[in-house]
C-alpha cells in the first residue's frame, strides 16, 4: 500500500480527485501520515483497521480490523478511531465516548447526532483547518470534499491538539 505523494502540511498532497463517501462505496480512505506527524501521539490501539493490515503509518501498537470487529473487542489505553462511515459510525464514537481515552477523526457535519452526542463529552474539540487527502487502498490520495474535526478524549490525546491544527474548543 503506498502513500500519495506529500507536500507537507496536515492537508497532506494536493492530487485531486475529490472524496466524498456514499452509501456502498468503499471504507478503504486511509488518514494520510501528516496528520500523524502534526498529532505526535501514538496509539495503543487502532480498532478501525484494514482487512489487508494495518495502515504502516498509523501509529499504534494494535489493531483490530473488521473480521475481529473493533467493536466488541476489549479496548485500552490512548485508542485512535477513524471509522468506517455509515451506521455503524455512531457506534465506534459512542465506544469511544465511553472509553474516554483517545481521538476520533470524523466528517465535521456538526448537525447529526452522532456529533451532537460526542462533542460535548470530548475534552478538546478541533476543526481542522485544512481539508485532509486521504489515502485510498490502491495508493490513490485524494482532497476530502468535506471539512474534519477531531474529538479529543482525555488529557494525554487533548494535549495533541492545538491551533496549528485548526480551531480548537477546549471544554
Ligand atoms: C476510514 S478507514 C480507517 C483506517 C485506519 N484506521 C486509518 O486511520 O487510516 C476505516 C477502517 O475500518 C475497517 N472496519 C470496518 N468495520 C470494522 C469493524 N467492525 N472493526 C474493525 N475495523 C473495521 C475498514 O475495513 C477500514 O479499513
Amino acid at each position: 500500500m503506498a502513500a500519495g505523494r506529500g507536500t507537507g502540511g496536515v492537508g497532506g498532497a494536493s492530487v485531486s480527485a475529490p472524496y466524498e463517501p456514499a452509501v456502498g462505496a468503499t471504507h478503504e480512505w486511509y488518514t494520510p501520515p501528516t496528520l500523524f506527524a502534526a498529532l505526535d501521539l501514538v496509539f495503543d490501539l487502532d480498532p478501525c483497521s484494514p482487512m489487508a493490515g494495518p495502515v504502516p503509518w498509523v501509529p499504534a501498537a494494535r489493531f483490530y480490523d473488521a473480521a475481529e470487529n473493533g467493536l466488541v473487542q476489549p479496548w485500552q489505553g490512548c485508542v485512535w478511531v477513524n471509522p468506517p462511515y455509515g451506521p455503524v459510525l455512531p457506534r465506534f464514537l459512542h465506544r469511544l465516548v465511553e472509553h474516554g481515552n483517545g481521538l476520533a477523526l470524523l466528517p465535521a457535519r456538526t448537525e447529526t447526532r452522532a456529533f451532537q452526542a460526542a462533542a460535548p463529552r470530548a475534552t478538546v474539540v478541533c476543526f481542522l483547518r485544512e481539508r485532509l487527502h486521504f489515502i485510498r487502498e490502491d495508493g490513490l490520495q485524494a482532497r476530502s470534499t468535506y471539512p474534519s474535526v477531531l474529538l479529543a478524549f482525555g488529557d494525554q490525546a487533548a494535549a495533541a491538539l492545538g491551533e496549528h491544527l485548526g480551531w480548537t474548543v477546549r471544554q
